[in-house]
């Protein structure tokens, strides 16, 4: 069904639907907006306002006279601070008399077809009007002549509501909001396991699991960036919830800076969702008329189980956020230079390189940190992007014109929002970084932040930047960011707008992007930051790939992958096969393991191929080929994951393809013991009628049959290394680390003739 918007005009009850999931909310006689219902679709014809109980209770605080109507007591829509509801707000005002309580009663609204664009910031959109539609309450606060937009996208296909709030000054006084959360969500009942995605550098996005209590349960950032600490994306699922079954929420904020998401559960057991933007230190000023607008929020929904829940992710993620030439294409196979050489090259090693990645298939070949000003260690030229004539004395024009003449294309590296202290930039702009006067500022890898807040900033970078990319023929830009923002403070700033800073560095940051994807939309960007630093929602709105981790070791990335597919597509996951001793963990993967790892990514090569012995460069042609001819239905098809790395000593996955003809499992395990159980993995995804074959490396019991859909999906895919009894078939033993990717293409009605 359609996305719907039903109001009905006596009860005021807005009903959104899209035939599976109901958002349903209420304007109560006083103006509040009460929530009524989030979840499975109820049928739109019917009032739900009985869902709004009011009783007596003890110490209850009742704003109206003769009532026992409490704000604490009733789901809210957007929560304020200070009357009867005494949870975490999603807003808080000071107003010009000094107080903090807010009174938004709802005025008008209206329903659109469509979704309107977010001023200035990432957000999911349609292609056409007919894709989704969006209500807009608009409040008002009349003490203060504030107006306060809610606004609710529900989306067609997939059970999205994607939301922000936008507060406008229509007082003749200055307010300061001090908190606009992009959604609050008030859930009748706590049964709940909340799933976040935390670490640190070179462990990004790890599952950790726990049960909704009654108090906070929070993650966020104040780091100026989405961070490796934190993932702005929560899900909470029923207790009964696993990958194929059961009903669980998605939350994701679609922003790259400060964000905080909490649940709040209350001691009358109802839960309240909050997210937005961190409100520790931040403040927004609101002359006469001016507006904020806060981020973009998404609230997914299923009852299908977390693979569901995350499809719904990937699609919205993969079509309907990021954008532009690459969106739906298939990703060059690229040999990125930096774990090959560091700062060590000239234009002689990066040809070297790249001629025998050329030589084995690679498309694209980038050129990592180093190549500018008069950086030969981190310590220096950050900020002056111009080429190092004694590294490159034809440039990155002349470069790149001989990487073409082999017949590749080129990227290179940039970390736009840095400066070291030695540069030209610094230099001539001592005044340009982040700092508070009179104090030193952290550095961070000897590096200091530029202050994108300010316009002239961004400018001088776009114009450095430009420069390079009018010159030297590039089709790939890596984006790096390598420490989290101290010293929040704009030198170009008022006091009182101080706490503006870190949200206006984002919204510079956002335009940088914005103005170089405009000029040249051919140009694949993938973001980083120490890795997987700033690997959000909002990131891919401008680059629709992201490096994964700094940590390329096979056996670490299976957990950092299989926790980043909980919200993010495949075709967004950097992955490169590296060399061993992997550089981070000093581990040795063989080299069939990183590649099928790294297959499940955009996909290529972080070494230097010339280090390689022969047999492993054929190896490397194998792989490139496979990538080359599967890479449509590894980053595009649908990913189940299937077994967890964070459960046990094996992991598994697979993609699917539209039509369920072909599927790719890759299988992966970690420690080899003797006598090994029997093992199999019950597939998802396919067709159940229809018969497959499977090929792998080596033998395996599937040789002379064809397994049909539902075997493999109720009874199983063997992986056991016994291979039907055929002691000693395999074509080789691994130990450790060992992997297989089993190929499964259904067979046509011909062949089953044969
Ligand atoms: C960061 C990135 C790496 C590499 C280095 C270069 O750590 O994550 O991939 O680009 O910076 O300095």
């Amino acid at each position: 069904m359609e996305a719907q918007i039903f109001v009905s005009d006596d009860s005021k009850v807005f009903h959104l639907t899209n035939g599976s999931f109901s958002y349903i909310f209420q304007c109560l006689p006083d103006g509040h907006l009460s929530h009524l219902w989030s979840g499975k679709a109820v049928r739109p014809d019917a009032q739900y306002t009985h869902f709004h109980e009011i009783y007596p209770r003890p110490m209850t605080s009742c704003p109206n006279e003769n009532s026992w109507y409490s704000q604490e007591h009733t789901a809210q829509e957007y929560g304020t601070f200070g009357s009867s509801d005494f949870r975490s707000p999603a807003l808080e005002i000071r107003h010009p008399d000094g107080s903090t309580l807010s009174d938004f009663r709802l005025k008008s609204w209206t329903i659109q077809e469509g979704k309107p664009a977010l001023k200035r910031l990432p957000a999911t959109y349609c292609e056409d009007s007919t894709e989704a539609k969006t209500l807009e309450c608009t409040l008002w606060d009349e003490k203060n002549n504030l107006e306060l937009v809610l606004s609710y996208t529900i989306f067609s296909r997939g059970n999205v509501i994607a939301r922000n709030s936008r507060l406008i000054n229509h007082g003749q006084q200055p307010v300061y909001a001090t908190d606009v959360q992009s959604l609050c969500l008030d859930l009748p009942d706590n049964d709940y396991e909340w799933m976040q995605f935390s670490g640190a550098w070179g462990r990004e996005r790890h599952l950790k699991n726990r049960k909704l209590e009654q108090g906070i349960t929070a993650i966020g950032s104040r780091r100026g960036h989405s961070s490796h600490n934190h993932n702005p994306v929560v899900l909470l699922k029923r207790p009964y919830t696993d990958e194929t079954q059961g009903e669980a929420f998605g939350i994701a904020l679609v922003y790259s800076g400060n964000f905080q998401i909490q649940a709040e559960c209350d001691t009358y057991d109802q839960t309240r969702i909050l997210a937005g933007i961190h409100p520790d230190g931040f403040s927004w000023k609101l002359e006469f008329e001016e507006e904020f607008q806060s981020p973009e929020a998404l609230l997914v929904w299923t009852d299908q189980g977390l693979n569901d829940l995350s499809q719904t992710f990937h699609a919205l993620f993969q079509k309907r956020l990021a954008r532009g030439y690459w969106r739906d294409r298939p990703r060059p196979i690229l040999n990125n230079n930096w774990e090959a050489t560091m700062f060590d090259f000239d234009e002689e090693t990066l040809v070297k390189i790249a001629s025998k990645a050329k030589e084995c298939g690679v498309e694209l070949f980038v050129l990592d940190d180093g190549w500018f000003g008069d950086r030969r260690n981190d310590k220096a030229g950050l900020g002056d992007w111009v080429a190092n004539p004694t590294l490159l004395p034809h440039g990155i024009a002349g470069l790149s014109k001989r990487i073409h003449e082999l017949g590749m294309e080129m990227g290179l590296w940039f970390e736009p929002e840095m400066v070291n202290k030695d540069s030209n930039l610094y230099r001539q702009h001592p005044d340009w970084i982040l700092e508070v006067p009179g104090r030193t500022p952290c550095q961070g890898r000897n590096q200091f932040v530029l202050d994108f807040s300010r316009q002239e900033v961004v400018e001088a970078i776009y114009t450095m930047m430009c420069a390079i990319l009018d010159e030297a023929d590039l089709s790939y830009i890596k984006w790096d960011m390598n420490r989290s923002i101290t010293d929040c403070y704009s030198s170009a700033l008022p006091a009182d707008r101080q706490p503006e800073t870190a949200h206006r560095y984002i919204l510079g940051v956002y335009q940088l992007y914005e103005r170089l994807i405009q000029r040249y939309p051919k140009i694949l960007f993938e973001s980083c930051a120490s890795g997987g630093g700033r690997f959000d929602p909002g990131m891919l709105y401008y680059a629709p790939q992201a490096w994964c981790s700094d940590d390329s070791d096979a056996i670490e990335r299976l957990k950092i992958q299989y926790g980043t597919s909980y919200a993010y597509p495949i075709s967004s996951i950097g992955a490169h096969i590296s060399e061993i001793p992997n550089q981070q963990v000093y581990r040795n993967v063989p080299l069939h393991t990183r590649a099928n790892v790294a297959c499940f990514g955009t996909s290529g090569y972080e070494l230097d191929l010339n280090s390689l012995a022969e047999d492993e460069l054929e190896q490397v042609k194998e792989q490139i080929s496979f990538m080359k001819k599967n890479r449509e239905l590894l980053q595009f098809g649908k990913f189940y994951r299937l077994q967890s790395p964070f459960d046990g000593n094996v992991t598994s996955w697979m993609v699917v393809s539209k039509d369920q003809k072909e599927a790719i499992v890759g299988w992966y395990r970690t420690l080899s013991h003797a006598n090994q159980p029997a093992s199999k993995i019950r597939l998802q995804g396919l067709d159940p009628n229809c018969r497959y074959t499977i090929t792998t490396q080596g033998c395996h019991p599937y040789q002379n049959h064809r397994p049909y859909g539902d075997e493999l999906m109720n009874i199983g895919l063997i992986t056991s290394d016994g291979l039907c009894g055929q002691v000693g078939v395999m074509d080789k033993y691994y130990g450790d680390f060992d992997s297989r990717l089993f190929l499964i293409k259904a067979v046509e009605p011909e062949e089953l003739l044969v």
